[in-house]
């Protein structure tokens, strides 16, 4: 049984159905919850769900040597890393010690619309001022470029052209709702 470390940054709906989809399964459990920001609403539904959870500050997290927080992966018994609106790179201590075990959801069809400013509205911002036809969700594996890693699956939605990044988002929070925890259940069990 895999225990799961979620880091999130914000508003935390893909780590809520991450930890409501496996808490109290027998595949994997959520353990800790991992936030780079004090006030970050995913503090408070992983409080409402159970799980613990840590705010450390953003030097720690992306320090070359995050001594911290590796010692609290092992203190937890952490074997997977779910990467779900997390903000922040992940250091390359982190993706050597945890190779093909950190998972990442990004909200557009990666390899385009990534890499570095391209998160949130960003995203939806620049997939909609490009004029493209379809956007949706990439599940994918972290190495240390960002959002470089081994594509695990992809979902597509349609982009109207009365679609606005907020609209477009919707669709997209839709799509993770309906794949994400099921993804990285089928990467753990393969
Ligand atoms: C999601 O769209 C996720 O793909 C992206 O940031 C958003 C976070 O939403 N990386 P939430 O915090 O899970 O509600």
């Amino acid at each position: 049984m895999d225990n799961i470390a979620v880091f999130a940054s914000g508003s935390g709906s893909n780590a809520e159905n991450i930890i409501r989809h496996f808490n109290g399964g027998n595949t994997a459990s959520v353990k800790l919850v991992v936030c780079n920001k004090e006030n970050a609403q995913v503090l408070e539904r992983a409080a409402n769900l159970g799980v613990p959870s840590v705010v450390l500050p953003r030097e720690e997290l992306t320090c070359a040597d995050p001594q911290r927080l590796l010692t609290l992966l092992e203190e937890n018994g952490i074997s997977l890393i779910v990467l779900a609106g997390y903000l922040l790179k992940i250091p390359e201590a982190l993706t050597i010690r945890f190779k093909e075990r950190i998972i990442n959801i990004h909200p557009a069809l990666l390899p385009k619309f990534g890499g570095k400013g391209m998160y949130g509205m960003n995203v939806h911002r620049a997939v909609i001022e490009a004029g493209e036809a379809e956007s949706g969700i990439t599940i994918h594996l972290v190495d240390a470029v960002y959002d470089n890693g081994k594509i695990l699956f992809q979902a597509t939605c349609p982009v109207i052209p009365t679609d606005t990044p907020e609209s477009l988002a919707a669709k997209i929070h839709a799509l993770e709702k309906e794949h994400f925890p099921a993804v990285v259940e089928k990467y753990i069990s393969r």
